[in-house]
């Protein structure tokens, strides 16, 4: 029988690429793995306090449904957060959910109509536009300067009586590139000139390296203003599935989205109550993991930004925040594109990567996507194989 086309258009090309990495196991061969970003997966582990949390929860029995909109204490907890970055939100405005992806989904879901258009910067985290071409809308990509300035130009040059939202993402995945104050600020005045709405996600809001983090908060006056945040990177919880949405309580044009969104969540029934649980420890306990792993973490973004540059054929930026780099790659006429670049590498050496365009093909095109939550070691040796390969190849 029939499935719809919207979903069979579904792409997710983080995880479809891994259909490649399987045949490529069947060769016996190992696959050094860069292409997924969950810390977890590597030497970044859920801190003990917050494992115990949930541990607890599950022993004590709270093991049932609990509130759609999300356990109340941990509303409150996001609240504070979210507040102390200046974002003004009280508890009623905020929804847990699982994952900043459902969390998107139902954004998404309420505030596009079919041939609606989304902008989002160019390149984007792909369920940005795979939830908004699943509601028929279409995205449309702006161009980020890699200093985190919006091109606004381009911006302003893209919307249309059309557009509905512009999609904020910072840091970003998978540039790393994070939006600075003033930038933000240029942004949302656009927005308010059309009135659109802003939806931000901030999931590594505490994953920078060389300046302070400024979010959206600080900027949201009364405009309506969607923050999407979560416990996946900065708590190590990947697996748990626990994010949220806070709508700007200071905007009444965010109304009816206040009103009807909540319906969404009730429909699905409930988050998970003990990560729930846990979510609240993450937030009110000890912080000391999130200094190391950005410690760590720069150095392994300094150590790779340096081999990539030194490599034939190769340039990359220096990301600011989250723990990915995009390098372009010149494609020489030897690869048609930045997949079959991508596949060929994973061939020739086991180095699974992202493609670029999976990421929009306006700005992710001829750039591959690599994580960089792996040891060293690993790095050291996936880029010696990514550097023999390519000086043979460019030869
Ligand atoms: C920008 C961004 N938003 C959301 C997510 C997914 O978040 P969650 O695990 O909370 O669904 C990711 C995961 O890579 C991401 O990079």
């Amino acid at each position: 029988m029939k499935v719809l086309d919207r979903t069979e258009g579904v792409e997710y090309a983080i995880r479809d690429i891994i259909s490649h990495a399987r045949e490529y196991q069947k060769t016996g061969k190992d696959i050094i793995y860069l292409n997924i970003g969950d810390p977890v997966n590597y030497d970044f582990k859920t801190p003990q306090h917050i494992k115990e949390a949930l541990i607890k929860a599950v022993m004590e029995d709270e093991n049932y449904y609990t509130e759609s909109e999300g356990l109340p204490e941990l509303r409150q907890a996001i609240a504070e957060k979210e507040n102390g970055k200046g974002f003004s939100v009280n508890e009623d405005d905020v929804l847990v959910t699982n994952g900043v992806s459902e969390a998107l989904d139902m954004t998404m879901a309420s505030v596009v109509n079919p041939n609606d258009q989304v902008l989002m910067p160019g390149p984007y985290y792909p369920p940005y536009a795979s939830y908004a071409k699943f509601y028929g809308a279409h995205p449309v990509e702006f161009r980020v300067f890699s200093d985190g300035r919006a091109d606004l130009d381009d911006l302003k040059s893209k919307i249309t009586d059309k557009t509905r939202a512009i999609c904020l993402i910072s840091p970003n995945n998978p540039t790393g590139e994070v939006f600075s104050l003033n930038s933000l600020k240029e942004i949302v005045d656009i927005a308010a000139q059309h009135d659109l709405y802003i939806i931000c996600d901030e999931i590594y809001d505490k994953i920078v390296f060389d300046d302070i983090f400024s979010g959206i908060g600080k900027v949201s006056r009364d405009l309506p203003v969607i923050l999407l945040n979560g416990f996946s990177k900065v708590y190590l919880m990947t697996g748990w599935r626990c994010g949220y949405m806070c709508m700007n309580s200071n905007s009444p044009k965010l109304d009816n989205f206040r009103k009807n969104v909540p319906k969404l969540a009730r429909v699905r029934i409930a988050s998970n109550l003990p990560v729930q649980r846990a979510a609240v420890q993450a937030l009110n306990g000890p912080q000391d993991h999130i200094k190391e792993m950005v410690h760590k973490l720069k150095n392994r973004r300094n150590f790779i930004v340096k081999r990539l540059n030194s490599i034939p054929g190769i340039s990359c930026n220096l990301p600011r925040g989250a723990f990915y780099v995009f390098p372009q790659i010149d494609l020489n006429n030897r690869w048609k594109s930045d997949l079959d670049f991508v596949l060929d590498l994973l061939n020739n050496t086991g180095v699974l990567t992202v493609h670029g365009s999976g990421f929009g093909s306006s700005f992710g095109s001829d750039h591959f996507r690599i994580v960089y939550l792996a040891q060293e070691d690993i790095l050291e040796d996936a880029m010696d194989r990514l550097e023999t390969f390519l000086v043979r190849k460019l030869k």
